[in-house]
């Protein structure tokens, strides 16, 4: 690709992650191509795609990476966190499950401190504490990303107003006291996509 005017270029790498079928296949392909697949199939591993955003003039090339939301593949998906700069957590409206398991998308999980091991030395970001369910819960965000990430909390599936299970202000009370920004959207209607990319672009930026 062409070099920008000023000689620089600019790419941030976004990560997209959360319960399997809340919809992040389907928000990646509405933002980078406008489009919306009914019968999407669950995403195997990882995939990723590069999507140019202009902001303030500057060409900003976000590579986001869709994780699969699948339990299985949680060892894998976790390792593609390293070097990305925001993360998009998203849930479902319509299944408050989804809602739930957002907090744990937040910490990490035992399998990967019986990896570390007891004496190897913890990122100077991490967070340890001591909980009833887990052993040991280390957030996952700080200790794999860089640690001015900038994080989203995603409501999608906006567009299924009549079948809601999580309202507006579960979203944002979460979102507020884990310190992310908030927007509900939906990948059906295109509903606040743009802007939900737009608004991590930016704040990285
Ligand atoms: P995994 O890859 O397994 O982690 O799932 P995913 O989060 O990528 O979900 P995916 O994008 O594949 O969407 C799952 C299902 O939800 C599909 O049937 C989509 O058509 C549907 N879906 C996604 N976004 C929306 C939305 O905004 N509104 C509605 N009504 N359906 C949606
Ligand atoms: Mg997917």
């Amino acid at each position: 690709d062409d070099e920008q005017a000023g000689g620089e270029e600019y790419l941030f790498k976004v990560v997209l992650i959360g319960d399997s079928a809340v919809g992040k296949s389907n928000l990646l392909s509405r933002f980078a191509t406008n489009e919306f697949n009914q019968n999407s199939k669950a995403t195997i591993g990882v995939e990723f795609q590069t999507q140019a955003v202009e902001i303030d003039g500057k060409e900003i090339k976000a590579q986001i990476w869709d994780t699969a939301g699948q339990e299985r593949f949680r060892a894998v998906t976790s390792a593609y966190y390293r070097g990305a700069v925001g993360a998009l957590l998203v849930y479902d409206i319509s299944r408050k499950t989804t809602f739930d398991s957002v907090e744990r998308w937040l910490m990490n999980s035992p399998v990967l401190l019986v990896n570390w091991g007891y004496d190897c030395e913890l990122p100077e970001k991490a967070v340890l504490r001591m909980k009833p369910n887990f052993m040991l819960e280390i957030k996952l965000m700080d200790s794999h990303c860089d640690t001015t990430v900038a994080r989203m909390l995603v409501g999608n599936k906006c567009d299924l107003e009549d079948i809601r299970d999580v309202s507006v202000e579960e979203g944002k009370s979460f979102a507020e006291e884990h310190g992310l920004f908030f927007m509900e959207t939906s990948a059906l209607d295109a509903t606040n996509v743009q802007e939900a990319f737009e608004v991590v672009i930016r704040e990285i930026y």
